[in-house]
């Protein structure tokens, strides 16, 4: 009999994530359902929600928008990254009764920039923009790859300079500021808009002054033509190298698969699926 497997969120018929689990499953050869289901706190608490998901013998969940936090809160035992991130993406149902939470965003992205786009991350400097969820969920990741330093720049300044504080450790500088402050440093070689300001389809108003003909300029969003942050930079500075959040999708999609079933899918190959499939579908 198949295992059980969804993504919850609200809203949720977007989610990509029911694709990239069924390639992942034809891939490897796994008898498994994945679906998307909409919780609608409004109608029912997100706890009961999951323990009744659960109770019909799922062995685990994705957790989208908005319900990261509840996820945390939910769960009984956390992974470090997750413990970090406060913040739950993926939920597992283990056999004895007890829901882990773990956050596998941050691998994600780390797959996406240095296995699939060949940026090494180690030794680089980086410039990342936004200081909500997303951000606070792949800090540690980026941190783990030893870079040169990190720069936070929000337009909340406040949140980018408490983010920073709270990841400061002694061997990497990290720091955080508004946008303005940015026009005063050197370029980067990698920045990460990790803003949902694409989603309204703007430009977070940063100087192009951040960007060298080297970097990679990363959006955390997708879409099927360039996000209008990709546009920007390469606007400005054409030789640098864009790059979109659908393989940080497929990479944290991979991570919470090798949670529950303890098997690697070829993100590279499902990636390319994806792709096409977003490509053709508009
Ligand atoms: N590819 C993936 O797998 C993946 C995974 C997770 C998230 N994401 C994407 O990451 C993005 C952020 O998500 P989140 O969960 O972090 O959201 P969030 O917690 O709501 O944070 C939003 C962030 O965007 C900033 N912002 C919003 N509108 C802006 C604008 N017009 N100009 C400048 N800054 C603006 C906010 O700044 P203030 O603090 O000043 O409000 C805040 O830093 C979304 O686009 C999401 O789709 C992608």
């Amino acid at each position: 009999m198949s295992d059980h497997y969804a993504v919850v969120g609200y809203p949720i018929a977007h989610s990509k994530s029911p694709l990239i689990h069924r390639l992942f499953a034809e891939q490897t050869g796994q008898d498994i359902t994945y679906e998307a289901i909409l919780i609608d706190s409004d109608e029912e608490p997100f706890a009961a929600a999951i323990h009744q998901l659960r109770q019909m013998g799922y062995k685990g969940l994705n957790v989208t928008l908005p319900y990261k936090l509840d996820a945390f809160e939910l769960a009984q035992t956390h992974t470090e990254r997750a413990q970090i991130a406060q913040a739950v993406n993926t939920l597992i149902f283990h056999d004895d009764g007890t829901i882990e939470g773990d956050n596998t965003d941050g691998a994600g992205l780390v797959m996406d920039i240095r296995d699939l786009a060949g940026f090494p991350i180690a030794g680089q400097r980086i410039l990342i923009i936004g200081a909500g969820g997303a951000v606070q969920g792949v800090l540690k990741s980026l941190l783990d790859e030893q870079p040169a330093s990190i720069r936070i720049a929000n337009r909340t300044a406040a949140r980018a300079v408490a983010l920073a504080k709270r990841f400061q450790q002694e061997a990497i500088p990290i720091s955080g500021g508004d946008f303005s402050a940015l026009s005063e440093l050197p370029a980067f070689d990698l920045i990460i808009n990790g803003t949902s300001a694409s989603l309204q389809g703007k430009v977070p108003p940063i100087p192009p002054s951040v960007l060298h003909p080297h970097s990679l300029v990363y959006d955390m969003m997708y879409a099927p033509t360039p996000t209008p942050f990709m546009q920007w930079a390469q606007q400005h500075q054409p030789d640098c190298t864009v790059r979109d959040g659908l393989g940080m999708l497929v990479g944290q999609a991979a991570e919470s698969f090798w949670r529950w079933r303890h098997i690697r899918p070829n993100v590279a190959d499902v990636l390319h699926q994806v792709r096409r499939y977003i490509t053709s579908s508009g």
